[in-house]
């Protein structure tokens, strides 16, 4: 079951593709989850693959793209983000949620759910789907952050929430993370493999760190309705600049990274 927070979070594509643009261009080191996801399955083009939490389906259109030729599904509890499944041709796009995947038992080759996993309440509940709708012999890979990735950015935006009254007890809190994951998959799948990325964001200007943070906003209760939000986007943007003007030459560092586990079903 997904919240109110989350639907609207996911309502609109946008700040999901603004993290996603702003993690590829602003990593200290190369960042790419779904090759270090695709390096994990080891696919050969032919297998029956579902991306739960799919979101724009970016991954999903990059397998059409290089000419994977097994069943594609990209699975997601938002109706925008099932749209963008949908339109990729070959894509059986599917609203659902996790803790409950409207598949048969063996269904799929390989189960894959990059940066999802920590929105789902049960995420446990959701790892025993995906070890019940996959094949024996297949494969799942789970990519979930550090726990306090971003802190910085994450407190800046933290603090002018607060600001307007909203306060840290409605913030997104991460049912799992890179530090609880490995735990829950061994008890469901036995021997895993963990690859680790530890990377920074790291910022030269004020305008991507003031973007990347305005895509944070509904994790920290600045919901895309909220009466002051456009308030809260003009005192942060403010901080922000002061921030660079203040600092000049400097770089706005801050830590984060995820891990990719993966399992043999
Ligand atoms: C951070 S986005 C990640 C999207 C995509 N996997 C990626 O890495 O770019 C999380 C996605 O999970 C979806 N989601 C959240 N809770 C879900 C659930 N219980 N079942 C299925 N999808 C869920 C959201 O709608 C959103 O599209």
């Amino acid at each position: 079951m997904t919240s109110p927070r989350l639907e609207a979070e996911y309502a609109d594509p946008t700040p999901l593709q603004v993290r996603i643009d702003t993690h590829r261009k602003y990593s200290e080191k190369p960042d790419d989850p779904g090759a270090d996801v695709l390096a994990a399955v080891e696919l050969t083009g032919t297998e029956h693959l579902a991306d739960i939490g799919c979101g724009d389906a970016r991954f999903l259109a990059g397998l059409a793209a290089r000419g994977h030729r097994g069943p594609l599904v990209g699975l997601d509890t938002s109706p925008a983000m099932v749209a963008a499944a949908a339109a990729i041709p070959g894509v059986q796009a599917v609203l659902a949620d996790a803790e409950q995947i409207p598949f048969e038992d063996n269904s799929f080759d390989v189960i894959t759910a990059r940066h999802m996993l920590y929105h789902v309440p049960d995420p446990r509940a959701a790892l025993a789907e995906f070890r019940r709708t996959a094949k024996p012999g297949g494969a799942v890979a789970v990519v979930v952050n550090h726990p306090d990735a971003c802190p910085r950015t994450a407190e800046l935006v933290a603090a002018h929430a607060g600001s307007y009254g909203i306060t840290t007890a409605e913030a997104f809190t991460a049912t799992v993370d890179s530090d609880t994951l490995p735990a829950m998959m061994t008890d469901i799948f036995g021997t895993i493999r963990i690859h680790r990325s530890d990377n920074a964001l790291v910022f030269d200007a004020a305008a991507p760190l003031i973007r990347f943070a305005e895509a944070l906003f509904s994790f920290y209760g600045v919901m895309p309705d909220h009466p002051r939000r456009q308030a809260i986007l003009t005192d942060m943007s403010e901080d922000i600049e002061d921030w660079f003007t203040h600092h000049p030459g400097q770089s706005w560092r801050d830590p984060k990274g995820y891990i990719v586990a993966s399992a043999a079903t």
